[in-house]
């Protein structure tokens, strides 16, 4: 394991248990409220998946690791990033909450000893979607939207919602719609988002219904 990794996990006795070990380890490292969320995450992405026919336990553990990355503070994630041997975009630089995605994935492979390549790709672009996102992709990222990290309904629910009676793509595609529509006021605006709302603009020949 990763020197930067292991300090985090060196207090933790790991059981069989991914879902108890995930909450200890947030826990433990002072994110208390982040592992209820990632319960949360988890509990809706296994909702989400049954609904439309992807793996629910997987969805279910991509949701439980989503956001394990929340242990490094915004101002350490670039400098835990480098460590860790992860690409950095500019936009990452410039705006390094949104790295936190990549770093989950590095952290779920290495910490938690996750294998399952569709489990890391949904974890590390659960925040900005990508181009040719799986099914699984969109499971966890319509999840996290659901179930989000703040107080009261989210403002782009009922969108979400309206997209999601048609399909699980066209779920995804509202939420990143209702982004793009306010993209003047994102601080940056991810090159995976942006090629994520091409692909579907195009492939749907226009807006989200
Ligand atoms: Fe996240
Ligand atoms: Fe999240």
């Amino acid at each position: 394991m990763h020197g930067i990794l292991k300090e985090l996990t060196s207090k933790i006795n790991f059981t069989n248990d991914l879902k108890q070990d995930i909450t200890t380890f947030l826990s433990i490292n002072r994110c208390p409220k982040t592992a209820q969320h990632c319960v949360e995450v988890g509990s809706e992405a296994r909702k989400i998946a049954e609904r439309f026919n992807a793996d629910p336990a997987e969805a279910e553990i991509a949701g439980w690791l989503h956001d394990i990355s929340a242990v490094f503070p915004n101002e350490q994630r670039i400098a835990a990033a480098k460590e860790l041997q992860i690409d950095i975009l500019p936009e990452e630089e410039a705006f390094p909450m949104i790295i936190h995605q990549k770093i989950s994935r590095v952290m779920a492979q290495d910490i938690f000893k996750i294998t399952n390549i569709e489990i890391l790709d949904a974890v590390g672009c659960h925040t900005t979607l990508r181009a040719n996102s799986t099914k699984l992709d969109q499971v966890l990222f319509v999840a996290d939207k659901i179930a989000w990290d703040q107080t009261g309904e989210p403002p782009y629910i009922q969108e979400l919602n309206r997209g999601l009676e048609l399909s699980l793509t066209h779920g995804a595609y509202s939420y990143i719609h209702y982004l793009w529509q306010r993209k003047e006021s994102l601080k940056v605006i991810h090159s995976w988002l942006r090629e994520a709302y091409e692909e579907f603009r195009t492939s749907f020949g226009g807006d989200p219904a």
